[in-house]
């Protein structure tokens, strides 16, 4: 009889502390996630020292509920895999920690994890992966589309932001229209009840280039609310949001389209917190209808920020043999293409 694989996962890289197990790459056993959004709420985002500390104060409750949850001792656990980049330094060093602490205690191998290749392995926890396959990342910090032929470290990213990420326009925009943080929700649920009426820019950038820029985007919505003012204009932040959303999405589903026919992948996974956006999804799905393409989209606990995705990026690398020792550290630049 082939023996299981645990793997627990460990993710401290931004505002959540999270922790799961996974069983044989694909199969939760438990994900557990402590968000922090209510204590940064009045700040507007994320504030680097106050996470930290949420994460200090959290990581052990958060493991030994996950541990409780699962019903299974450290003894059980075959790998540790934890996000040691991108991220915040002081966030990530706290997972970092009390997974190489428990790797040494308990005498168990220890995996670092790419948090952006987690995002795109949460995909696996809901259908098998098929390569070549395309992977629209689109968080709090990236907009990328990459590209992978094989499990583990082959992505290459084909194009990504030259300056906002989608999920920083989408915060920067909520923000300009007095919504809490993080704003992506709240401007989602506003632009259902909005029309597309205003005419905002699309950054298609040079011909057959598969980057992104949506800093143009979010000033345009900037000008278009203080140009309104100053002629004493309303402006419904329903249709402002439909019009901002409606922009990001075309130009993201285009692109993303001409890139699965140009790459000819198998399929299309959509990987990060954008991802949970309600527009996105029906675009996408729509767009799909025509392609041989398969699109995964992952349920909306798994797409923004948790522990699970982690451990299933994990899973693939400690099998490959990938395996991090004492001295592993954070690295809050870590680049996909070289980890
Ligand atoms: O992946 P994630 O949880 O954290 C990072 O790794 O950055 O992504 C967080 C981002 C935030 O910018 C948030 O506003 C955005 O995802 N987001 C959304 C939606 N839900 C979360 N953006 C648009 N529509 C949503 N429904
Ligand atoms: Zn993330």
């Amino acid at each position: 009889m082939i023996k299981d694989t645990y793997v627990l996962g460990i993710e401290t890289s931004c505002d959540e502390t999270a922790v799961a197990i996974i069983k044989n790459g694909t199969e939760i056993v438990t994900n557990i996630v402590s968000s922090q959004i209510e204590s940064h709420k009045r700040f507007g985002g994320v504030v680097p020292e106050i996470a930290s500390r949420h994460h200090v104060e959290q990581v052990t409750f958060v493991l030994e509920e996950a541990l409780e949850q699962a019903e299974m001792t450290m003894e059980e656990i075959d790998c540790i895999a934890v996000t040691e980049g991108p991220g915040l330094v002081g966030a990530l060093l706290i997972g970092v920690n009390a997974a190489k602490a428990l790797a040494f205690a308990h005498n168990k191998p220890l995996v670092g994890v790419h948090h952006i290749a987690g995002h795109i392995y949460a995909n696996r926890l809901v259908k098998e992966m098929k390569f070549p396959l395309l992977s629209l990342v689109v968080s709090g910090g990236h907009t990328e589309l990459v590209l992978m032929k094989e499990h583990g470290s082959s992505f290459e990213v084909i194009g990504e932001t030259r300056d906002d990420a989608a999920g920083e326009a989408y915060d920067k925009v909520a923000r300009t229209l007095n919504l809490p943080y993080p704003g992506g929700p709240h401007i989602d649920r506003l632009a259902h009840e909005g029309e597309p009426t205003l005419d905002l820019p699309r950054a298609w950038l040079e011909e057959g280039s598969y980057d992104f820029s949506f800093s143009g985007l979010k000033s345009a919505v900037i000008n278009t609310l203080h140009n309104a003012k100053q002629k004493g204009k309303t402006i419904y932040p329903q249709d402002l949001a439909a019009s901002f959303q409606a922009s990001v999405i075309d130009v993201l589903v285009t692109k993303t389209v001409r890139a699965v026919k140009e790459y000819n992948v198998e399929q299309l996974l959509l990987a990060g917190g954008v991802a949970a956006n309600k527009g996105l999804r029906a675009a996408l799905e729509e767009a799909f209808k025509e392609l041989d393409t398969e699109l995964v989209i992952p349920p909306l606990s798994l797409c923004t920020d948790n522990a699970a995705m982690i451990a299933a990026a994990g899973t693939i690398l400690f099998e490959q043999g990938k395996r991090g020792d004492m001295a592993m550290n954070a690295h809050p630049g870590l680049d996909i293409e070289n980890f």
